[in-house]
């Protein structure tokens, strides 16, 4: 038996949805996680200071007895979006960040950004606060082929609006590729990217060889072999710049594996799970912790969470659901394809 104990992580990226959903999720996470930066991408979204309260609310109701989980909200950014509301919900220490969809880019992105130009005031105002902004990184334009849009977005998007207002604090949400690590890494202080535990387990092949695997299909997608290990490299490399922000994403199976199938893959259940086995095959299980409860407090500026969590690796591979059943429906929980022997014990 082997094991180690890390400061209990945070996951700097979490869709819980809503309702009979979030009630079906949240233990998943709250079980292993302190606090986890909440996605806004309900129906209608969580764009108000007065919603994101009225969801945290939601949220904390939904908690099993006695869980001591924080949820970190943040406001779905939109071109009707207010600097002031923005400003009253991060001084009054409820909202941790902006989330930035490009419109159409992924699940209820209808009402995101079409031009930044229109939502300028706002993210003046959030470098004017240190607030950050968090960025789902692809363009959208039909003529940009899938597996490009994140590095079209860095070089089309991202980093024109940095030079513009060097001052914004952004978050390159679930990197998928060389390009955004590397770019994360030479952004300095005002830079952070969150890296998924899928991103670091499937290439695109995955996805479609032998059949396609709608339980591998998430967005930005999983790329080419060569980008999965640029992200392996940038997790495990301890860098500051770098932290877990798991986009666990749950959709009822009903829509994952349809003839339009819904984009999201739900590790909630297993991932820290994963990332010991991901950071052993490394080699550098040593830096686990700081890729899953370091570097991310100390890029949004929160302490690190004083209780900690064991995992424990066993000769007989660990045996993780296939599925969660929720009252929305059944959820399958990611499955990395191979034995994982690592499971957290407390
Ligand atoms: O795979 C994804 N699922 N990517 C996203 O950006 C959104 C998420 C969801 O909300 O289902
Ligand atoms: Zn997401």
């Amino acid at each position: 038996m082997q094991e180690i104990t890390l400061r209990r992580p945070d996951d700097w990226h979490l869709h819980l949805r809503d309702g009979a959903m979030l009630k079906g999720v949240l233990p998943e996470t709250s079980r292993h996680f302190a606090r986890a930066i909440i996605m806004p991408n309900l129906v209608p979204p969580v764009v108000t200071g007065e919603q994101a309260a009225a969801y945290r609310d939601r949220i904390l109701a939904a908690l099993p007895e006695g869980a001591a989980f924080e949820p970190l909200m943040t406001l779905y950014l939109t071109e009707g979006t207010d600097p002031a509301d923005v400003a009253a919900a991060a001084a009054s220490g409820l909202v941790k960040a902006v989330k930035l969809y490009p419109a159409g880019a992924t699940t209820n992105s209808q009402s995101g950004v079409r031009d930044l130009t229109g939502v300028m005031p706002v993210l003046e105002k959030m470098a004017e606060i240190g607030l950050p902004l968090c960025t789902h990184g692809e363009v959208t334009a039909a003529e940009v082929d899938i597996f490009d849009r994140e590095a079209v977005f860095i070089d089309t998007v991202l980093d024109p609006l940095r030079r513009r207002l060097p001052e914004l604090r952004v978050v390159m949400e679930h990197i998928t590729t060389r390009e955004g690590a590397d770019y994360a890494a030479a952004g300095g202080p005002n830079l952070g990217a969150t890296i998924t535990t899928h991103h670091l387990i499937i290439n695109r092949n995955h996805i479609l060889v032998g059949g396609i695997k709608p339980h591998y299909y998430c967005l930005p997608v999983a790329k080419r072999e060569k980008h999965r290990l640029a992200l392996r490299r940038a997790a495990v490399s301890g860098k500051g710049c770098y932290f877990l922000g798991t986009d666990s994403a749950p959709h009822v199976d009903a829509l994952k594996e349809h003839a339009c199938g819904c984009a999201g893959c739900f590790t909630a259940t297993n991932t820290m799970a994963l990332l010991a086995h991901v950071f052993e095959q490394e080699g550098a299980l040593d830096r686990l912790e700081a890729f899953a409860s370091l570097n991310g407090p100390a890029f949004y500026r929160l302490p690190v969470n004083e209780t900690r969590l064991r995992l424990v690796k066993r000769d007989q591979p660990h045996a993780f659901p296939d599925k969660i059943f929720t009252e929305a429906g059944p959820v399958t929980v990611f499955n990395p394809g191979f034995p994982v022997h690592w499971h957290v014990e407390s």
